[in-house]
């Protein structure tokens, strides 16, 4: 009796170690700079791995029919080792639903030229339905989505007010920074939101992200890019969605660089003034001059007296000015204000999104229209822009 129990006990732990050894999907995957014609798929693996996504049109067949083509994660021609893995899938329609899967095929040994595999993980679709995603489409008369920012790390509140969102009305959702208090690492920032935000909307839903001051600090902070707009050139950014073109302005850190807090690794002064360069290129092109709507997000808005609201009202406000924008939307205060146009030498509303509310915003025909929902779920605030 006490042999049989020995075994047991000795091969649930052999079971247990395998499985601990196994690659598993830890975070993701999730959607990033969602485009018309493109999409980015991220996840992060268990240990160093190849990965690639595969992808089928929605159209009924089922996902086995035959095989799909594969994207893999990739640079330079090279499949990418690594733990996080993004993928870039271009060639895609406007407006156009596709259903994908992922995998990760471990690497055990690299030597010379000689590349060993492991085992597999993969998202499911057998008993479960494949994950889709939906390409962006500026032919789209409506859009709608929601913005929280602040959250500093409380999935709860994040939880509590997406679920006060129609997700199944929403088109995409915008994080306009401080989701965590420190980007210091992959856990903090997964357990911080990023695991809450991919199980119930991020998978499917675009997100994005418009970085916060506190995503600029912590020990992580320089591969922001690893997680999040991977595909991107920066992580300042234009899109287009339906009647709007979205620019996301990153405003940086709110201190002078030289401040104790950042020892000596901040050079945000140059950074925005690089970024007010390509702002006037931006506002100028075709696809934002042609929007019946425009939309600024920035995390720190142009109020107050810090250096960082300075900048952004000397650096991004004067080009803003002229460029016909409808609203500007930020964070940061952590209380929920609004300024009109013409206050404070800004030509357009501001709209200051408290840490405790999430936007909902619909923009249809000549209306722009946004809710302001609090924690308890009341609608405590409503502003419509006519054109
Ligand atoms: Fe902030």
């Amino acid at each position: 009796m006490k042999k049989t129990l020995v075994t047991i006990i000795c091969l649930a732990l052999a079971f247990a170690a395998q499985a601990q050894d196994r690659i598993e999907l830890i975070h993701g995957p999730y959607l990033q700079d969602i485009g018309t014609t493109e999409a980015t798929v991220v996840w992060i693996a268990s240990t160093n791995s190849v990965g690639w996504v595969e992808l089928a049109p929605d159209d009924g067949s089922h996902f086995y029919e035959t095989e799909r083509p594969k994207y893999f994660d990739s640079r330079n021609g090279i499949k990418t080792e690594s733990r996080v893995h993004s993928v870039k899938i271009t060639g895609l329609k406007p407006g156009t639903t596709y259903r994908y899967r992922v995998f990760s095929t471990e690497i055990t040994e690299h030597k010379a030229n000689f590349v060993s595999y492991g085992r597999t993980a993969s998202t499911r679709v057998f008993q479960k339905e494949p994950l889709r995603l939906t390409t962006l489409d500026p032919e789209k008369e409506s859009v709608s989505f929601a913005m929280l920012n602040d959250m500093h790390g409380d999935t709860l509140k994040l939880e509590k007010l997406i679920g006060y969102c129609d997700m199944a009305k929403t088109d995409m959702v915008l994080f306009v920074g401080d989701m965590v208090s420190i980007f210091n690492s992959e856990e903090q920032v997964f357990s911080g939101f990023m695991d809450k935000a991919t199980e119930i909307f991020a998978a499917e839903k675009p997100v994005f992200y418009t970085r916060g001051n506190h995503e600029t600090r912590g020990e992580l902070a320089y591969c922001f890019q690893d997680y999040f707009s991977p595909s991107k050139e920066h992580i300042y950014y234009m899109f287009r969605q339906g009647p709007v073109c979205f620019i996301a302005l990153d405003s940086g850190e709110d201190k002078p660089d030289s401040d104790i807090e950042y020892s000596g690794i901040n050079v945000y002064d140059e950074y925005r003034s690089e970024q007010a360069e390509w702002l006037k290129k931006a506002v100028q092109s075709e696809e934002f001059r042609t929007a019946p709507f425009k939309i600024v997000t920035c995390h720190v808005p142009a109020m107050g007296g810090w250096h960082g609201e300075k900048e952004v009202k000397e650096k991004f406000i004067p080009i803003l000015n002229e460029a016909g924008v409808d609203i500007m939307l930020t964070g940061h205060l952590h209380r929920r204000m609004h300024r009109n146009a013409g206050d404070d030498g800004v030509n357009f509303p501001v709209l200051v999104n408290s840490s405790e509310d999430v936007l909902q915003c619909t923009v249809s025909g000549q209306e722009l229209k946004i809710r302001i929902v609090d924690l308890q779920g009341k609608t405590v605030d409503t502003l419509t822009i006519k054109k």
